[in-house]
């Protein structure tokens, strides 16, 4: 039996491209480097997908050492979003990603607005980006420090203002878990004009080296990741997904297709694979095959009628 794996996450419209996965199965920003690094290790054209470290205007050196500190079943990063900026991101990596055939996604940030709208301004000049994914998790510099992504108001304001700009290719959310309400930010951005959502981002967390009483990351705090937000992130994604009618990409713990299976049949239309191309590179293929494997030996035809099939007593 052969299971057909291909989801449309965004349909095209009146000159804005869709976007078309041949699998759900994505790489997320961060831990897949340009997606160029991998290619020695890792078939890229298997991939449904791969969203590249997220680009600033500017380039960034990132944070102070140490960056990353492993937990039980996850790890913490405190990177800083350190990036070699938009603009040699299309001149040094992109011309070697048109050559794989998988959905190549841009990462973007900034800490203000205008910022935002730099690098997709840049972008929509480039061929080869498939889409948009807006991290708003960054402090925004003009307003004191306060995350985009915390404050409805200021969600709406950076995806309204990327909207304007993103005229060419879908505009995807990244949504931050660490808030009260994940639905309103959710709403937010729908309002202001995202074509889906990616849920989540990782939890702030903290690790203390009890000998010296400082934090085991160059920044005090960082961002969990792994296995261990498994579940809080499945129970965001099924709360997004009902809260909105995007297309919801979830995001979190995933390390087998049956956890990938999992958020889809919470809602989510596709996934994101992050923590677990630490562990093993090829983890994206891997996951695509026992997703297929799970497809098949439960006698789904196509991946989507997995989607959103949860039954809630
Ligand atoms: C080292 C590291 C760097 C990351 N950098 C980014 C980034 O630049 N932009 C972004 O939106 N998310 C970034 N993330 C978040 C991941 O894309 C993902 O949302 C998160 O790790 C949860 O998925 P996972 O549990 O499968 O890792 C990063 C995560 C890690 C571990």
């Amino acid at each position: 039996m052969n299971v057909d794996l291909s989801v449309e996450l965004v349909p095209a419209r009146a000159g804005q491209a869709g976007l078309w996965l041949k699998n759900p199965v994505l790489a997320a920003s961060g831990t897949f480097g340009y997606g160029v690094e991998f290619a020695a290790q890792v078939d890229l054209n298997r991939l449904g997908g791969l969203v590249v470290k997220g680009l600033s205007a500017a380039p960034l050196d990132g944070a102070p050492a140490p960056r990353l500190c492993e937990t039980p079943a996850g790890m913490l990063n405190a990177v800083g979003l350190q990036n070699i900026g938009v603009r040699r991101f299309i001149a040094e990596k992109l011309p070697a990603l048109r050559g794989y055939d998988t959905a190549v996604i841009a990462n973007v940030f900034g800490h203000t607005v205008e910022e935002y709208v730099e690098v997709i301004r840049a972008l929509e000049q480039a061929e080869g980006v498939a889409a948009y994914e807006l991290n708003i998790s960054c402090p925004n510099v003009k307003q004191g420090g306060v995350e985009f992504g915390r404050e409805p108001q200021l969600t709406r304001e950076v995806v309204r203002a990327a909207r304007g700009a993103a005229r060419r290719r879908p505009l995807i959310v990244k949504l931050s878990p660490n808030v009260t309400d994940i639905t309103v930010l959710a709403r937010a951005a729908a309002e202001a004009g995202a074509d889906a959502l990616s849920v989540v981002n990782t939890f702030t967390g903290m690790a203390v080296d009890l000998r010296t009483r400082r934090s085991r990351l160059g920044l005090t705090t960082g961002g969990l990741s792994g296995p261990a937000i498994k579940p809080l992130a499945l129970r965001m994604v099924w709360e997004v997904a009902r809260a909105v009618s995007l297309p919801v990409i979830g995001i979190g713990g995933i390390a087998t297709g049956e956890d990938a299976a999992e958020f889809l049949v919470v809602g989510a239309r596709a996934v994101q694979v992050g923590t677990a191309n630490f562990i093993q590179p090829f983890a994206p293929v891997r996951i695509i095959e026992e997703l297929e494997m799970y497809c098949r030996s439960n006698k789904i035809a196509t991946v989507r009628e997995l989607c959103g099939t949860f039954i809630s007593e």
